[in-house]
């Protein structure tokens, strides 16, 4: 696998190249350019200077003098008259520089002219400055250079930027080196993170030190373990929860199952045991279930199939299957609901709201107490109020009523048949229509649910 830092670091450095390549051509064409036109006008120049002189004291004695002045310089001087005959000159005339001579025009203009430019490919550059004197030309001063000299002026130039070329080319593998890897490090990191996360360790600590993109990165990897190591924690307390609830009643339907098989029994003995086992197995079946509903709930598997309910023909439904129960147990069931109002809920998940709360209310209520179910209108929300006289919860067991196989008391939850899944699968259906459910409790005096639900507004 290729390492990304590597990656980052090979695509700046082509980049970079690039560009530095781009800048250093330029600047050396500019700089040759600027130095060679500079050595030609300085040339230029002092034929212009030699002519002045000419000018002055025009005859022999004087041409002579500017070729002997010359010969001593790098640059070559040759006097010539106005046909090109040549008068004077300081060195010996290189053939190259008759045939620049020969094949000079004729028209100059005052401040003269390069003859020859081409320093690459000729031995000599040439600036020709004509002698005029009294309106007339007279006669032309030639000026020459070796090529020699600017060849050389380039190799240096040519030295000096590969060096600082090849200097800064260093330093820009250098830096993105050590670029790259400051930026992939918190990547490799956060690989690392994860691979241990999908082999199931999630003790992962990053050091979220930016506030950047990388560092949401990393804060998300981190809550992620978090949720994972809780998730993981909570699944296997739910399957020992599962387990131990399916056992107890399994245990009973063996054991009396195994009594019914061995024993010779009276008739009512039979009935007795049978009765037992067929009640165990009700509850196992209805544990079951509420598991399947409560994972499905969870899994948002199941769609929550909204529609526009009248409510209160919805509550008297309820209440009316509800009502034998409470009669029978002697406890004083009223409900009371604004008669126009309708909401958008889903009337089977609903339903199994109010049953589960109803249902609670019965169970841990007293003969003689009373239950009331209370729809409130308010300006947005809807609050649905189910309160009991019962025997209440106690304040520390409040928070967690509503996780599954919580119950306050697990000895009497045998007795009453509840397994402590009612409230988990209420909080979950009224979460998924986008409500919230709350439980205030007072031991011996009584529990009231409070379920608030978004109203609406258009209907
Ligand atoms: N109205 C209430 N009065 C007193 N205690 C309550 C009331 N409602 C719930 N509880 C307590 O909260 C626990 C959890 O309630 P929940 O409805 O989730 O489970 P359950 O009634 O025990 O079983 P299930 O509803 O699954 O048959 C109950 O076991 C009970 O201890
Ligand atoms: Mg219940």
């Amino acid at each position: 696998m290729k390492n990304i830092s590597f990656k980052i670091g090979l695509l700046f450095l082509v980049f970079i190249v690039l560009i530095e390549t781009v800048l250093f051509f330029t600047l050396y064409v500019h700089v040759v350019e600027s130095r060679v036109k500079e050595e030609l006008n300085a040339l230029q120049a002092r034929g212009n200077s030699h002519r002045a002189v000419l000018e002055k004291h025009y005859g022999q004695s004087t041409i002579d003098h500017v070729a002997l002045m010359e010969s001593e310089a790098d640059t070559d001087v040759a006097i010539t008259d106005k046909k090109k005959h040549i008068l004077a000159y300081s060195n010996r005339l290189q053939p190259e520089m008759k045939r620049i001579i020969r094949h000079s025009s004729a028209q100059v203009p005052r401040e003269g002219k390069i003859i020859e430019s081409h320093w690459k490919t000729e031995k000599y550059i040439a600036a020709i400055s004509p002698i005029r004197l009294h309106h007339h030309t007279v006669g032309y001063v030639y000026m020459f250079q070796p090529t020699e000299s600017i060849k050389e002026m380039i190799w240096r130039i040519n030295h000096l930027f590969m060096l600082v070329g090849a200097l800064s080319l260093l330093a820009t593998i250098f830096t993105i080196f050590l670029l790259s890897r400051i930026v992939a490090s918190p990547l490799i990191h956060m690989k690392e993170a994860t691979e241990r996360l999908s082999r199931g360790d999630f003790s992962v600590h990053l050091h979220v030190k930016s506030n950047d993109e990388l560092g949401a990165l990393a804060k998300a990897i981190q809550l992620l373990s978090r949720d994972l190591a809780h998730l993981k924690k909570t699944r296997s307390e739910f399957l020992a929860s599962i387990s131990h609830e399916l056992r107890t009643p399994l245990t009973y339907v063996k054991g009396y199952a195994d009594i019914v098989r061995r024993k010779e029994l009276s008739e009512e003995e039979r009935i007795k045991y049978a009765t037992i086992i067929y009640e165990e197995a009700n509850h196992v079946a209805a544990l079951v279930k509420e598991l399947f509903d409560l994972a499905q709930l969870e899994q948002h598997s199941f769609s929550i199939q909204k529609e526009a309910v009248k409510l209160y023909p919805f509550i008297q439904r309820v209440a009316d299957k509800m009502a034998l129960a409470f009669q029978e147990k002697g406890i004083h069931f009223e409900y009371r609901c604004p008669s126009s109002l309708s909401l958008q809920i889903d009337p089977n998940r609903f339903e199994q709201v109010l049953v589960n709360v109803l249902d609670n209310a019965l169970k841990y209520s007293k003969r003689g107490g009373h239950v009331r179910l209370d729809v409130e209108e308010k300006s947005k929300h809807v609050l649905i109020t189910v309160a009991d006289e019962g025997i209440g919860i106690p304040e520390e067991d409040v928070p967690f009523v509503f996780e599954r196989f919580y119950r306050v008391d697990k000895s009497r939850a045998r007795s009453s048949g509840g397994s402590g899944l009612g409230l988990s699968i209420v909080k979950e259906i009224v979460e998924a229509h986008g409500g919230t459910v709350k439980l205030e409790s007072k031991v011996n005096k009584g529990t009231m649910i409070t379920i608030e639900l978004e109203r609406d507004i258009e209907q």
